[in-house]
């Protein structure tokens, strides 16, 4: 008899939770046992409250189990879990969990289906397909295909990337450069972490087309140092396309070069901001740069550069390989494709939900996310990271999509979606978004720098009911000079989620005034 395949994922959120001990106990309860299995490590489904989640597969179907924790894997040898038998835990089919199939996996088509760290794996479920036909096209048709699937940055600007892609093309250079933002500073974000650990070859497949399409021959990935799993993801799966000429000199046996490198941030959010990587990845302190040059013509050491986030880069491979049109036919207006959505804070159902743009932000939170985790009305959704808006409920119904979303002020940015129950206080809120700000300033601009720590010291004067008229006045004016005086969209956006909760939480700020203490 053939050894069971049993899968545990090896995702950072699925150890945090017990994944190794409970790998462990798989298979030393199969060794105790006899019994043959094959023990995979697999990257995470996203569906996190059932983390670990186990699957084993039988007759071409895997079946899932969860939240399994070591303590429970004697129960399910001795229920028959290896032969599908009941048991509280099996979640029957994979497939067939509603949170799993009504999705729309283009980018995630692979994570958690196979061993992130086999190419054969890779291969055998559709893997360098996209590299294959971008190696039998020019340059010059790989941007246009690109362009015409309308895949924009999917790191918070929107910004086309065959656009960005042909502006690299166009400036000529003995040198360009492909770089990868995976800085993923974003609060409640995380897509970029699971592609990284689940699926590292379809990032460096993105990549090596990006090099292809734009004549660049050396790419970086730059990783924030707390994603520790995703530095070894993606340095073994690095390793591998090395070893079978899918990175290097002659790649698949052309005539092109590409070489990829890991380097490691360490820990700024404004590292995230183009320049600042770059400035970063230089050996400097990351600071922002100037714009024109834009990087796209003066990059990395001053040479043409691409830089695209984890999931734009990742996107890639579908688009060349089952064409442009495919991948367009997803989303609504010019929000094209779909996004992986990040469901987290006070969340029942929290994980990664990747869906074309087009569906309100209500049914994501509610017809995925179940609602709060606390059970109490959802008051406030943060979307967009830590510089997104905080939109009230009045603004549930509006579609993910990044003109519908600028339209009410806020933004869809990296996919990242913070939920708030009816005990948060909004007050708290804008002031810890302008004491972010603050903190994370890279002091190069006067409004950012020193503005947003005198914006932290009005807030709390408003809230405190010291003049609050007046203050809110400062409050308004401030913001508007960070909105219009700052170098860089950190300071550029900080607004968002402070005037966002001032217009629609005003109350939250206007504390009642206690009655005098009684003589
Ligand atoms: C303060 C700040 C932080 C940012 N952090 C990130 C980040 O962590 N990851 C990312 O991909 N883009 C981030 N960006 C956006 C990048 O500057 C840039 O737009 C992006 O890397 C371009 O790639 P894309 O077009 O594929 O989105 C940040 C921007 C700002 C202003
Ligand atoms: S807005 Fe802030 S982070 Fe951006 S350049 Fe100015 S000081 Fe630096």
């Amino acid at each position: 008899m053939s050894a069971v395949k049993i899968y545990v994922p090896c995702d950072a959120a699925a150890l945090s939770v017990g994944a190794d001990e409970t790998a462990a106990a798989i298979a030393a309860e199969a060794a105790r046992r006899g019994v043959q299995i094959q023990l995979v490590r697999n990257g995470s489904r996203g569906l996190l409250w059932l983390e670990p989640l186990v699957e084993i597969e039988a007759a071409g179907t895997r079946v899932a189990f969860g939240p399994v924790q070591a303590a429970d894997v004697v129960g399910l040898f001795d229920a028959g879990f290896l032969a599908g038998k009941p048991h509280a835990l099996n979640l029957g089919p994979t497939a067939e969990i509603p949170y799993l199939k009504r999705q729309e996996r283009l980018t995630f088509a692979r994570v958690g289906l196979t061993d992130p760290r086999s190419l054969r794996d890779y291969l055998a479920h559709g893997g360098y397909r996209g590299l294959t036909a971008a190696l039998a096209m020019s340059p010059a048709d790989i941007v246009a295909s690109v362009t015409a699937s309308g895949l924009r940055g999917r790191g918070g600007a929107a910004f086309p990337a065959g656009i960005k892609w042909k502006t690299v093309l166009g400036t000529p250079a003995g040198q360009k450069y492909v770089v990868c933002n995976a800085d993923e500073g974003d609060s409640g974000t995380f897509s970029d972490r699971m592609l990284m650990e689940g699926d590292p070859f379809v990032l460096i497949e993105g990549m090596t087309i990006a090099g292809l399409a734009t004549g660049a021959d050396q790419g970086y990935i730059y990783l924030r140092w707390e994603y520790p799993e995703a530095k070894s993801a993606l340095e073994a799966a690095i390793a591998a396309a090395y070893t079978d000429h899918y990175l290097g000199e002659r790649i698949c046996g052309s005539e092109h070069r590409f070489d990829l490198e890991v380097r490691m941030g360490a820990g700024a959010y404004i590292c995230g901001e183009e320049t600042s990587l770059l400035e970063s990845l230089e050996g400097k302190r990351g600071q922002v740069r100037f714009k024109p040059p834009l990087p796209a013509v003066q990059g990395l050491f001053g040479k043409p550069t691409v830089i695209n986030n984890v999931i734009t880069f990742a996107s890639v491979p579908i688009i060349l390989d089952r064409g442009a049109d495919y991948y367009q036919h997803f989303g609504m207006g010019r929000s094209r494709g779909t996004l992986p959505m990040q469901l987290a804070g006070n969340i029942k159902y929290g994980g990664l939900v990747e869906i074309a743009f087009g569906m309100t932000l209500r049914e994501l939170m509610y017809g995925f996310g179940g609602g709060s985790l606390s059970g109490r009305p959802i008051r406030a959704v943060q979307v967009g990271g830590p510089l997104g808006a905080y939109l009230p409920e009045s603004q549930f119904d509006t579609p993910l999509d990044y003109e519908a979303f600028a339209a009410i002020k806020g933004m869809l940015g990296h996919g990242g979606i913070v939920v708030f129950d009816d005990s948060v206080d909004m007050a708290a809120q804008a002031r810890y978004a302008m004491e972010f700000c603050a903190i994370e300033s890279c002091g190069k601009c006067t409004p950012c720098r020193i503005g947003s720590t005198r914006g932290v010291e009005v807030i709390d004067r408003l809230v405190a009911g010291e003049n609050a008229v007046q203050q809110e006045t400062i409050l308004r004016d401030l913001c508007e000079t960070l909105t219009y005086g700052s170098l860089c969209a950190l300071g550029g956006l900080t607004p968002y989620p402070v005037i966002s909760a001032l217009d629609h939480f005003h109350g939250d700020f206007v504390k009642p005034v206690k009655a005098p203490a009684p003589a």
